[in-house]
């Protein structure tokens, strides 16, 4: 990958390794969790994670994500299935064949297409009305953070914005994940069946979102909803956020 160090390809492509053996266990989770599922969303449900999902996707409704969207990092096509409700193209991208897949499975819109393709190796075709990612920021190496930014104001019309979700925290699940603590947020993670990983998950507070992304020339607003937060951004010189 061109700009990319040798340490940080190799860190990308075990991620994307991981994913891709995980594909099933993850879209289970999700379906526990009833994270696959953007409609009809609960807020005062009694389930955290429906609460806190509910109050990212009625933020995302005010968007009106009508016109032409990217998603990176699409998975297994929770968000993507939403997205695709109001938006006339949806384009989702993800590295991982077993989660494009499901999420071929799961959204059958025909105002969606696919790319296969590691996101730090790929450029868009053209520019999006708005760009989309939720529980990706987390999984980007450190030192890669501000080059991915670069990716997504490419992506970017004039006056589109940027919309994601992420966590704030883990969810605590004993011995799940390990992490090394070195600068660039490695962590170890196993699969059910005992295989290994390392991979990337860092959990950012909003405060240095706004922080790194101001820097970086973006107008960022960070809402926490408990363990996740949703967030809004735009370019500070093209458009002033609502
Ligand atoms: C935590 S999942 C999130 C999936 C989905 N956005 C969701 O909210 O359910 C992270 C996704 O990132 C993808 N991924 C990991 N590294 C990637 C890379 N370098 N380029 C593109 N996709 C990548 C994985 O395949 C996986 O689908």
């Amino acid at each position: 990958v061109a700009g990319v160090k040798a340490e940080d390809d190799h860190l990308i492509r075990e991620q994307i390794a991981y994913y891709e053996a995980r594909a099933p266990e993850f879209d289970q989770m999700l379906v526990r969790k009833r994270r696959y599922e953007y409609d009809g969303l609960d807020p005062v449900s009694p389930d955290r994670d429906t609460r806190e999902l509910a109050i990212a996707e009625a933020a995302l409704g005010r968007l009106l994500p009508a016109g032409d969207v990217l998603e990176l990092a699409c998975g297994s096509g929770s968000l993507t299935k939403r997205l695709a409700r109001s938006a006339r193209l949806v384009t989702g991208v993800d590295a991982s064949p077993a989660m494009l897949a499901l999420c071929r499975e799961r959204v059958e819109a025909e105002n969606v297409r696919l790319i296969e393709s590691d996101i730090f190796a790929w450029g868009p075709d053209h520019r999006y009305d708005l760009v989309a990612f939720s529980f990706w920021l987390s999984h980007v190496p450190r030192d890669l953070f501000d080059p991915f930014w670069s990716i997504v104001e490419q992506s970017l019309a004039v006056r589109g914005c940027v919309f994601f979700i992420d966590e704030i925290e883990g969810d605590g699940l004993e011995g799940y994940e390990q992490t090394t603590g070195d600068d660039r947020g490695t962590t170890i993670r196993h699969l059910e069946d005992g295989r290994q990983y390392t991979m990337v998950k860092v959990y950012y507070q909003p405060a240095e979102i706004e922080r790194r992304l101001g820097a970086l020339g973006w107008t960022v607003r960070v809402t926490p909803a408990s363990r996740i937060y949703y967030a809004v951004a735009a370019r500070s010189d093209r458009v002033e956020l609502a």
